[in-house]
């Protein structure tokens, strides 16, 4: 187990980066696959995971959130203040995406037990929380692909500052 120095991250850092992002990609592909082959064998295999993984994941970043914090003093400095915006970025959503997912699922008043953990038990369809279901429907999608863009142009600056420099990769990769 390496703490994280300022030079490079540390196991439990990693873990949670490399983690993290092994379930977002999961749920993006099931994103992806919903909105464009409703209905395809890999539709539906991958669409009833979404709301499970997404709970999973939500519970991680606040859990990562709070170790950044813990180690933010020993952190290796951002490349700059671009980075350090895109990476606040980065977290901001990965934060609000699954809980307005989750205020959704509350507000709609069904039972919700993400991987068999019952969380919310079912009402009465009248006690729906009107505003709840409407945030859900005109924000979690839209956050979610915003989140991907965002995802996207991370991934294209880490390996643009590998060729120009400085080398990030390294702090977060072998
Ligand atoms: C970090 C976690 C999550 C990400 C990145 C994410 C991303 C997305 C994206 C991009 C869509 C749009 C798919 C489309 O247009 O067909 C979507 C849809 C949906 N998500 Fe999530 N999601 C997450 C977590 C959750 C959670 C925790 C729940 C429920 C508890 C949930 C429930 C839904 C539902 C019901 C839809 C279909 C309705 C809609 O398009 O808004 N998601 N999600
Ligand atoms: C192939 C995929 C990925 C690569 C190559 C990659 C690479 C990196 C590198 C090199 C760093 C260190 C940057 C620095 O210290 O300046 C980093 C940090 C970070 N990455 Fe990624 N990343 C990937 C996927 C993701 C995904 C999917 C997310 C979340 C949506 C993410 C969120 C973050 C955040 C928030 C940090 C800051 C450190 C932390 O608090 O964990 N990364 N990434």
């Amino acid at each position: 187990m390496t703490p994280d120095s300022a030079t490079r991250y540390g196991t439990v850092s990693r873990t949670l980066h490399w983690g993290m992002a092994l379930g977002l990609g999961w749920m993006f592909a099931s994103a992806i696959t919903h909105s464009l082959a409703e209905k395809s064998a890999l539709d539906a295999f991958l669409w009833p995971t979404h709301k499970h993984v997404g709970s999973l994941l939500m519970l991680l970043v606040l859990l990562r959130g709070a170790w950044a914090l813990m180690n933010a003093g020993r952190r290796p400095p951002s490349v700059g203040t671009l980075a350090h915006l895109g990476h606040l970025g980065l977290y901001g959503l990965m934060v609000a995406i699954p809980f307005i997912g989750l205020l959704r699922q509350y507000g709609s008043a069904r039972a919700f037990s993400p991987l068999g953990l019952p969380v919310f038990p079912g009402r009465d369809a009248d006690t729906a929380v009107k505003w709840m279901t409407d945030l859900g429907g005109a924000l979690h999608g839209e956050l979610g692909w915003a989140l991907l863009a965002l995802t996207v142009g991370h991934v294209f600056m880490a390996f643009w500052h590998r060729r120009r420099g400085p080398d990030v990769l390294p702090r977060m990769l072998g």
